[in-house]
């Protein structure tokens, strides 16, 4: 037994240690309760696509916490060194990728989501969760939310520390991720990311830091929180994911280039231009504040927009970028991102272009999404 899986079994060690059995809430017995042969047959069949990141991660030593390998363990050995999901479910793993979340790109986002696709679609698969580096789980999770066709259960889940480290959080994620893809609830939410005990929309969701157990967030708070082994759902998403979207992931083979420029305080307009250069569709242009574009910016961004489409974010991280307020979007011919961030406005923008080059329904996608 490696030392990752080890330290990923190190809650029941410490409890073996300590005298103290672990509570197994899905299989504890009741004179009420059905005979484990009957329990056996109504778990749920759970598929478990690996694509790397920290919870494939490992470290030199239990200290490195954020100094270590991601994308070291296969799936079935982080599958095997959880045994408390096989109390909630039947779970099987599939290694697609192992990669660090940084290293996807529209190839494998396709790859990965058609794999998704051909898992829903077969009846003995009641719903999949995904393994997946916590650094772009939200792009991952918001391209699978506005392109599968599926009212099944979708949950992605990472972990910020390694299993070899001490106080991972990569095995308490990975249950209670399981406790949610085995959930009736999960059902018809679109795609959720499962981290630290909450429950996001693949849509709301962002990393908000580094290095935190507790970097995940939602502008508009999660949908949910996992306690003792239970999902508490408390919002729906308000706007149209998997099954309403125009999307679908079985028709699309291959996704426009879309760019992000990053604005800040003495930019080069020529990066700008170079960027554009590049033969992208549209061009995400990250703003300062509500998406605002330096008056010697919007010369170049003009010469931009002659070439590709030109979409206004902003990297501030929260709030909504407005139509025709300080920036002329009508004047200009460019829309406005509302409240997405820059990352998910490229994704959005992307699938948007494999149904229309028309700025004014990009402008729509916007407001509908
Ligand atoms: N390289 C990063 C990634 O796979 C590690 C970060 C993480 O998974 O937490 O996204």
């Amino acid at each position: 037994m490696s030392a990752t899986i080890v330290r990923f079994a190190a809650p029941r060690l410490a409890a073996a240690l300590l005298g103290v059995a672990l509570a197994a809430p899905a299989v504890a017995q009741d004179a009420g309760a059905p005979a484990p042969q009957a329990q056996a047959a109504a778990k749920p069949r759970i598929v478990v696509i690996g694509t790397g990141g920290t919870i494939a991660g490992a470290g030199a030593s239990s200290v490195n916490t954020g100094d270590y390998d991601s994308a070291k363990v296969a799936v079935d050995k982080i599958i095997a060194a959880v045994p408390e999901m096989s109390q909630v479910a039947d779970v099987r793993g599939e290694q697609i990728f192992q990669i660090g979340s940084e290293s996807f790109n529209d190839e494998r986002l396709l790859k990965l989501a058609k794999r998704v696709s051909e898992l829903v679609k077969q009846p003995d698969v009641d719903a999949v969760m995904i393994t997946h580096g916590t650094d772009t789980i939200e792009e991952t999770s918001y391209f699978l939310n506005l392109t599968l066709k599926t009212e099944k259960p979708v949950v992605i889940v990472g972990a910020m520390r390694p299993g070899t480290a001490l106080s991972a959080d990569g095995p308490l994620n990975l249950y209670n991720a399981t406790v949610v893809a085995a959930s009736p609830e999960a059902k018809g939410k679109g795609v959720l990311v499962a981290l630290n005990d909450e429950i996001h929309s693949a849509r709301d969701v962002t990393k908000g830091h580094a290095l935190k157990v507790e970097a995940f967030r939602s502008l508009y708070g999660p949908l949910g929180v996992v306690v003792e082994s239970k999902p508490y759902f408390y919002r729906l998403p308000a706007r149209p994911h998997t099954t309403a979207t125009e999307f679908d992931i079985d028709r699309i083979d291959s996704l426009p280039k879309v760019d992000v420029f990053y604005a800040h305080v003495t930019m080069d307009p020529k990066a700008l231009t170079a960027i554009a250069d590049l033969g992208g569709k549209a061009l995400i242009y990250a703003g300062t504040g509500n998406g605002s574009v330096a008056d010697y910016m919007e010369a170049p961004l003009a010469e931009v927009r002659k070439k590709a489409l030109v979409v206004r974010a902003t990297r501030t991280g929260g709030g909504m970028v407005i139509r025709n307020g300080e920036e002329k979007d009508d004047e200009q011919d460019w829309v406005a991102a509302g409240d997405q961030s820059p990352q998910k406005a490229r994704i959005l923008t992307a699938l948007a272009l494999t149904t229309t080059d028309d700025p004014k329904a990009l402008q729509e996608i916007f407001w509908k999404y």
